[in-house]
């Protein structure tokens, strides 16, 4: 299918691939064995997640999506005129959806996603359904530093778009150097639309990360796979098995490839020993209170001005304005 002329051709900042490697070799050396959440996203993992967000355990998307639903006239008067929409991290841009279908004069949309293929394929979708919206997709690893192309057409301000909760996937410092690079972004009159899942009974929480179809664990053991293929790595999937708790202290939801027996898996040509029980973390999720999320996002550099919730709580929409900054 030929590009349609709203898109604009995408500025690709893509990493190199041994970013995984390196992350996975240094990882496993660690004495707490770990390795960063969003290598769960290969094909196969960003499937497989496309299948969590449909199970009933997992409350986080139909939540978000039913609040922007009801909401929407709020946030796009939140987000304001002729903005330049950037949205991090937009996957199949379903959330996006209902914002477009609300943001009539939006001066122009950048997706920013690491998948070139999911991106492109993405925005040429939008593009059939928006003609009038230009589109200008951005390849890159939006958890590092990376430019955004010329605003074109020009705009009043820049607005970043941040669903999901996926600011649940940083540790608490990460995420606040996160947001202050987009508030140094959007600076000085733009702001931040954010998901953000909010804590909540623990029996609630643990089944949305540990379904009763096993999804969860398939998306979470799918990292083995991409290993031993992608690192020619000789992990046993029968020998390992998901596991997930609740870390008080930190209010986050960990998630654990947990090691069945002591046995040795050579990765990348190294080897790497695992007693029985040992884990390799994979992923936090983080939960926050109002609160909590009003006080991380001050650090950042941000004031929350609209916050937007279901009826139990469970999940948050909220408007985050760049707070005024020293001259
Ligand atoms: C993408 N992210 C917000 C999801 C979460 O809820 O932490 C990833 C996920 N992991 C397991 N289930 C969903």
């Amino acid at each position: 299918m030929p590009t349609p002329a709203s898109v604009r051709p995408v500025l690709d900042q893509a990493p190199a691939t041994e970013s995984f490697r390196e992350a996975v070799l240094s990882g496993l050396q660690k004495t707490q064995k770990q390795i960063p959440s969003k290598f769960l996203y290969d094909a196969r993992g960003s499937k497989l997640f496309d299948k969590i967000c449909e199970l009933d355990e997992y409350y986080p998307t139909r939540t978000e999506i039913g609040i922007m639903q009801r909401n929407v006239e709020a946030m796009t008067d939140a987000v304001g005129p002729q903005v330049r929409l950037v949205e991090y991290g937009s996957g199949s841009s379903l959330k996006t959806r209902i914002l477009l279908d609300h943001l009539d004069d939006l001066a122009s949309y950048v997706p920013v996603d690491i998948s070139k293929e999911h991106l492109v394929e993405s925005a040429n979708d939008l593009a059939e359904d928006y003609p009038s919206i230009p589109i200008q997709p951005v390849c890159a690893d939006y958890t590092t530093a990376f430019d955004l192309p010329e605003p074109s057409p020009p705009s009043t301000c820049t607005v970043g778009y941040y669903p999901g909760s996926t600011i649940g996937n940083f540790r608490r410092d990460e995420a606040r150097a996160f947001l202050s690079q987009i508030a140094d972004t959007v600076a000085p009159d733009g702001g931040l639309l954010i998901g953000v899942d909010l804590k909540k009974d623990v029996d609630v929480l643990k089944s949305a990360y540990d379904d009763s179809e096993g999804v969860t664990a398939a998306f979470n053991e799918n990292l083995l796979r991409r290993m031993n293929r992608e690192l020619d790595a000789t992990f046993d999937l029968d020998a390992f098995e998901h596991r997930v708790r609740w870390n008080k202290e930190r209010g986050c939801i960990e998630s654990h490839l947990r090691s069945t027996k002591a046995q040795t898996v050579t990765v990348a040509g190294k080897r790497f020993s695992f007693e029985q029980g040992e884990t390799i973390h994979t992923e936090e999720s983080h939960k926050y209170t109002l609160d909590g999320f009003a006080a991380l996002a001050g650090a950042a550099g941000f004031r929350v001005d609209r916050v937007w919730t279901d009826d139990r709580s469970y999940f948050s929409v909220q408007y985050c304005a760049v707070a005024d900054r020293p001259v």
